[in-house]
């Protein structure tokens, strides 16, 4: 498949009708200026550039590119081995033309109406201010037509895209599998995170974000791995491959830690698998988001009735939020070059105009209310958790004493949480869950832990 940036520069143009100016990240210290931390790429600059060097800018005009880049030093030769001259690393990502980086600002004064973009970078966007004559702010401040051009075209993907997402699924996949096979009672937390970042790794990839390994689950984004694995324990595994391009997946999956699901967490599992697997079937033309989401909420609703955590029925716990208290965040994002895709833009890229976040309790985390479209890749994922700062909120508590069983609430603390997550690309036709090879499925669960080395003996045996 040839590259896709020359297409993608040529919609830019006629969107924005205006040159455009972006700007790449600069490397930053770790601790001092030698020892750098690993460097990512605005993910906006890598879609229309292709090119990972840090501190590049470029300049577009009516489709063509013109890479700034930073000429080698001296001695780079010599700490960093011989480095690909300017000409070469325009060519290796199809950029029309190429200039040192410092001819930037004299190529900027010549454009009296440039659009440009912040990044995380805060040196990169005050520059990008500066020669732009805009002030830029990271993140959110930014031109709307440009802003609106780039959500336009990095919201729906087209095949290359689709490929490279397909890439991450299958990296990420070996890692999942990794780390179940190695999972045992006696292990820990750690062990099976160094496992599943070190097979990405090994497979020539990074991980898209900090990965979840923990059996405390109901800790949302828990990046601690600080615990052992006990028998009883259900560990939740929230974690993806990003791809040389910059495309990650985002998976999550939970399962006992000594392979079998007791009788109260198989049946919180199935209840949360009952309810990705619906929303996965939604996921076609024309479904709204945000109804997944509600549709989502009640089944949970349903189940956490039969087993006696709600009082009160589906219908009754989605409306006033009770259900929330179990299931507390959105039931998913979209995915891409970034996690949570383009949300540098804030909510702009995932609510149709007109549509704003609901203000309740749980559902006011809903990152995404979009009518769905094929070419869009988001996540479905759904949990359960029991979270003593939310059962034992005093507001919340007052707030749903009648509806939710908070003695039996309370009996649950230390259950930690499930969360079952895939992505899925929407096509005219079915949905498309580019990571079911991971299994999710009790008894394939049951199948796959424990049954590979531990990871103790992959390390250090
Ligand atoms: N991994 C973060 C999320 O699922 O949104
Ligand atoms: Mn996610
Ligand atoms: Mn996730």
């Amino acid at each position: 498949m040839s590259l896709p940036f020359a297409a993608r520069r040529a919609a830019l143009s006629r969107l924005t009708g205006a040159p455009v100016l972006l700007v790449n990240n600069g490397e930053r210290s770790r601790n001092l200026p030698m020892n750098r931390l690993p460097f990512r790429s605005d993910s906006s600059f890598l879609y229309f550039t292709g090119c990972t060097q840090p501190c590049a800018a470029a300049i577009i005009e009516e489709g063509a590119c013109t890479l700034f880049l930073e000429a080698p030093a001296p001695d780079d030769a010599l700490w960093h081995g011989s480095q690909p001259s300017l000409a070469e690393q325009a060519a290796a990502v199809g950029a029309e033309r190429v200039a040192s980086l410092e001819d930037l600002e004299a190529a900027c004064k010549k454009h009296a109406n440039l659009l440009s973009l912040s990044v995380p970078d805060p040196e990169m966007t005050a520059l990008a201010s500066r020669l732009s004559g805009q002030a830029l702010a990271y993140p959110g401040k930014n031109p709307d037509k440009l802003v609106d051009a780039i959500i336009q075209l990095r919201r729906r993907r087209d095949d290359w895209d689709v490929a490279e997402q397909r890439k991450a699924a299958v990296v990420t996949t070996k890692a999942h599998l990794a780390a179940m096979r190695a999972t045992r009672v006696g292990g820990h937390e750690r062990q099976l995170a160094a496992l599943f970042d070190g097979v990405i790794a090994a497979e020539g990839a990074t991980c898209g974000y900090q990965s979840i390994v923990t059996v405390r689950g109901e800790v949302l984004h828990n990046h601690h791995y600080i615990h052992p694995l006990q028998a009883g324990d259900l560990l939740l595994l929230d974690g993806g491959a990003e791809v040389a391009s910059g495309y990650s997946s985002d998976v999550t999956r939970t399962w006992p830690v000594n392979g079998r699901f007791d009788l109260r967490q198989r049946a919180m599992y199935a209840l949360c698998l009952e309810a990705q697997k619906w929303g996965i079937e939604q996921v076609r033309p024309g479904t709204r988001y945000r109804d997944i989401h509600f549709g989502c909420m009640k089944i949970i609703a349903s189940g956490l009735r039969s087993e006696g955590l709600l009082r009160c029925d589906a219908e009754e716990a989605v409306e006033t939020g009770a259900v929330g208290l179990f299931f507390p965040h959105g039931v998913g994002h979209l995915l891409g070059l970034d996690v949570h895709d383009l949300e540098n833009f804030g909510d702009r890229p995932a609510y149709a105009p007109g549509r704003k976040r609901p203000t309740q309790f749980g559902a006011r985390y809903l990152r995404m209310d979009l009518d769905l479209e094929p070419g869009i890749v988001l996540t479905i994922e759904p949990g359960i958790y029991f979270v003593p700062a939310i059962l034992h909120d005093p507001t919340l508590r007052a707030e749903h004493l009648e509806r939710v069983d908070f003695e039996k609430a309370e009996s649950f603390l230390g259950f930690g949480g499930i969360r079952i997550e895939d992505d899925v690309l929407v096509t005219e036709a079915a949905p498309e869950v580019l990571t079911a090879a991971i299994p999710k499925e009790i008894d394939a669960l049951e199948a796959v832990i424990g049954a590979g080395l531990s990871a103790e003996e992959r390390f250090f045996a």
